[in-house]
């Protein structure tokens, strides 16, 4: 039998794979995703995962998918967990686990396994997407079964088993990086009185060190998607990754959160998110547009579901995916552009304009009324306020 694995090349999945096949007796088939991490965690990968004793290294290049079919409908969506948290691990993992199913399928694997640890989110989001698109699959969650429990643990285990322990310096703070986001967990972080140091930031300057010089961009969107940058269509990933650029040169998206994780623990952890950010920011302007008062309101509370969900794991859901029919429908007239002023950390919009757009000037101008006939108010009030006016006379006596 086989499993396969998902493998980044660090110490902790370096070690699963002869655990794996000292622990199940299986061939072990390695499986990275490019969701955009960063290039250089692919270089090398493939002889380090056989040096481990893998049989086989799958890298999947998954960057216009997870940008496309799962970063952009949270985007359209505007789901955001806990106020806050632009969900860029949440929205990775079940592409991640769906191209799993997908080698285990093409590799004939009956199992898969995953470097997730007992206490997180990320093993919820793996094994649920597991269930919903190969419920036939096993799944082996060696953090929950193992006694390896540290650093040394770890490498005293892979020396016994000759795997070269891999060379590359662990971070002390725990990481999850893609196209969308990067968050950090641990080290002096999990005492929320501490303020992150500025050295863990990657994606960002900070704030203060960003040019003095603000810089306008230009979003272009098309039904709630955004197509192009100061004119140029790109894209999801590219036009993703040139936001991150931008945004992160002017310290735009970072967020510091104490959340609610799905096993009930609170966590801590900073994330960067620049280019997102600025996406948030310009998608839902145009909406201010496009959308009339009940249409936005009711999309908002549809979002905390949505976003809920998604933090959840339950991304194959017959729920979010119908939450997201209707976030396609109602976002069908947005489309126009946006431009932001980006300034020291902060993201200003500065203009918006949508063929689809319900703003009037000639209604809502102080200059002129044509069609708004300022009488017609006078009614619209006594009838509006009716249940005021009967609740004061009670009260009166009246
Ligand atoms: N707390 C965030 C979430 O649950 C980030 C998790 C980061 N995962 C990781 N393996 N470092 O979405
Ligand atoms: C982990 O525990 O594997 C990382 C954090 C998380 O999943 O929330």
């Amino acid at each position: 039998n086989k499993v396969v694995l998902a493998y980044s090349g660090g110490l902790d999945t370096s070690v699963i794979v002869p655990w794996l096949r000292e622990n199940y007796g299986c061939e072990v088939v390695c499986f990275t995703a490019d969701v955009g991490q960063g290039l250089k965690e692919l270089e090398g990968l493939e002889e380090k995962a056989k040096a481990s004793g893998a049989c086989q290294l799958v890298v999947k290049d998954l960057k216009e998918e997870f940008v496309r079919d799962f970063v952009f409908p949270c985007l359209r969506a505007g789901a955001i967990y806990e106020r806050r948290y632009l969900l860029g691990t949440s929205m990775a993992r079940p592409v991640i686990a769906k191209a799993m199913v997908d080698v285990a399928q093409e590799v004939g694997a009956d199992a898969v396994s995953h470097g997730c640890t007992g206490k997180g989110n990320d093993q919820v989001r793996f094994e649920l997407t597991f269930f919903a698109l190969n419920p036939e699959l096993s799944v082996v969650a060696p953090w929950r079964e193992w006694d390896i429990t540290g650093r040394e643990d770890a490498i005293e285990y892979a020396k016994k088993h000759n795997v070269p322990v891999p060379v590359t310096k662990k971070s002390i703070y725990s990481r999850d990086r893609n196209l969308w986001h990067l968050s950090h967990e641990g080290d002096i972080l999990e005492d929320t009185i501490n303020e992150p140091k500025e050295d863990m930031y990657m994606m960002t300057v900070s704030p203060e060190a960003a040019p003095d010089k603000a810089e306008y961009i230009k979003i272009g969107i098309v039904a709630g998607l955004p197509v192009s940058v100061n004119g140029n269509e790109l894209s999801p990933a590219t036009l993703l990754a040139e936001l991150n650029e931008i945004g992160g040169r002017h310290g735009i998206g970072r967020a510091d959160i104490v959340e609610n994780r799905i096993v009930g623990m609170k966590s801590r952890g900073v994330y960067e998110t620049p280019g997102g950010t600025i996406l948030f920011a310009a998608v839902r302007e145009l909406e201010s547009l496009t959308l009339d008062r009940e249409s936005m309101q009711f999309k908002d509370e549809l979002a905390l579901k949505y976003a809920e969900l998604v933090y959840a794991g339950k991304w194959f859901d017959p729920l979010r995916e119908s939450l997201d029919a209707f976030m396609q429908n109602i976002t069908k007239t947005t489309t126009g552009s946006v431009t932001l002023k980006l300034y020291k950390g902060s993201v200003t919009v500065t203009s918006r304009e949508s063929p689809y757009s319900l703003y009037r000037q000639d209604i809502s101008s102080f200059e002129s009324g044509e069609i708004y006939d300022q009488a017609d108010a006078a009614g619209f009030i006594k009838l509006y306020g009716l249940p005021m006016r009967v609740r004061a006379m009670l009260e009166k006596g009246i």
